[in-house]
């Protein structure tokens, strides 16, 4: 069987392990934190964790919005898509996930980047 990155990241507790993580983080960013006043954090970490699961090849199903239908209505700048990404970076270094496989899952989020940008600047 092949090694896929989500069985490299250590699956679904692992993973979960950095979502919850990289939200307490988003949220103690006066940057972003706003974003997620309004937001139940429970399901948030739940879809996010079902999302980054599922993009990284693990047998998940992503039960969430669509990335653009999810962030449409945020008005969400460039800098801030590049704050939330250094958190889930720094969330990945914290939890000792290798170089190549960190920078695999940044490609896998990022490529959403243009879903979930929505003022370029
Ligand atoms: C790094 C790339 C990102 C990924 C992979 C991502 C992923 C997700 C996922 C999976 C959801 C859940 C959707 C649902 O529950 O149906 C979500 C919702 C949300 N995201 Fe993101 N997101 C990203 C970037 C951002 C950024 C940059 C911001 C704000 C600065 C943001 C703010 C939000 C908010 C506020 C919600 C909740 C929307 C709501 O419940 O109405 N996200 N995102």
């Amino acid at each position: 069987m092949s090694d896929t990155l989500y069985d490299r990241l250590g699956g679904r507790d692992a993973i979960s392990a950095v979502v919850d993580r990289f939200y307490e983080r988003v949220v103690d960013d006066d940057q972003v934190a706003h974003y997620f006043d309004d937001v139940d954090m429970q399901q948030q970490r739940a879809h996010q964790t079902q999302f980054i699961s599922a993009v990284a090849g693990g047998p998940v199903d992503y039960s969430g919005e669509d990335m653009e239908a999810a962030h449409d209505d945020l008005g969400i700048t460039t800098a801030d898509f590049d704050v939330i990404v250094g958190h889930l970076e720094a969330t990945l270094e914290e939890f000792d996930v290798p170089e190549d496989d960190r920078e695999a899952v940044l490609e896998a989020v990022g490529s959403y980047e243009d879903d979930i940008v929505t003022v370029p600047a």
